[in-house]
């Protein structure tokens, strides 16, 4: 299952190089969010900072919308979003940028 996966992965990423889209359709992907209110990522402005398929694909999160659950403790620099939100590569997850992601 788990190969199949990243075979799926890797064709889908290699059909899509030079492609504008993060999600397909250049969509977006809502998250609830908690008490912080509601997150979205979105796919156009990830694939327009040069973020290519496999750098979060399928290593940090599926292809599949709505698997994703992260915790207040997965808010950590290397981990899921935190992989580039770690305040180098991208805005850090502290709380001068909560609302960068959480709107209310
Ligand atoms: C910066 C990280 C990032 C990049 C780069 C990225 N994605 Fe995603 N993608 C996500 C996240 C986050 C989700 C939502 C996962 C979830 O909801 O569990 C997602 C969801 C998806 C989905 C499922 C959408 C749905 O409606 O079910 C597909 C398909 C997908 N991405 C394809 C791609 C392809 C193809 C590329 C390259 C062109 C790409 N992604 C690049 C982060 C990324
Ligand atoms: C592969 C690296 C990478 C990953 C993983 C990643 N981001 Fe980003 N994200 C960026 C970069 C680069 C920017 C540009 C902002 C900056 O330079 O600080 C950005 C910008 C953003 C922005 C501001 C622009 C916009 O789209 O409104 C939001 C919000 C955001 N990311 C949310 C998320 C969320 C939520 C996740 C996890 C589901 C995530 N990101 C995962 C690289 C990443
Ligand atoms: C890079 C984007 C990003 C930043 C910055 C960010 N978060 Fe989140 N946060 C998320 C995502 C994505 C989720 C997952 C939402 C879900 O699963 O419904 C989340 C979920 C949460 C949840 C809900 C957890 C749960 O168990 O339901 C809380 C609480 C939260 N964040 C607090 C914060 C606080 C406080 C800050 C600032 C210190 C912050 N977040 C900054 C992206 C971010």
């Amino acid at each position: 299952m788990k190969t199949i996966t990243i075979i799926l992965a890797i064709l889908i990423a290699v059909a899509f190089v030079g492609n504008v889209m993060a999600v397909p359709g250049g969509k977006t992907v809502e998250f609830a969010g908690g008490d912080q209110g509601k997150v979205v990522f979105d796919g156009k402005t990830h694939a327009d900072k040069g973020n290519k398929c496999n750098d979060c694909h399928p290593k940090l999160f599926q292809m599949k919308k709505g698997t994703l659950k992260m915790t207040k403790a997965d808010h950590v620099p290397g981990k899921l979003c935190g992989t580039c939100h770690d305040g180098t590569k991208a805005f850090a997850q502290d709380e001068a940028n909560c609302a960068k992601c959480h709107k209310k």
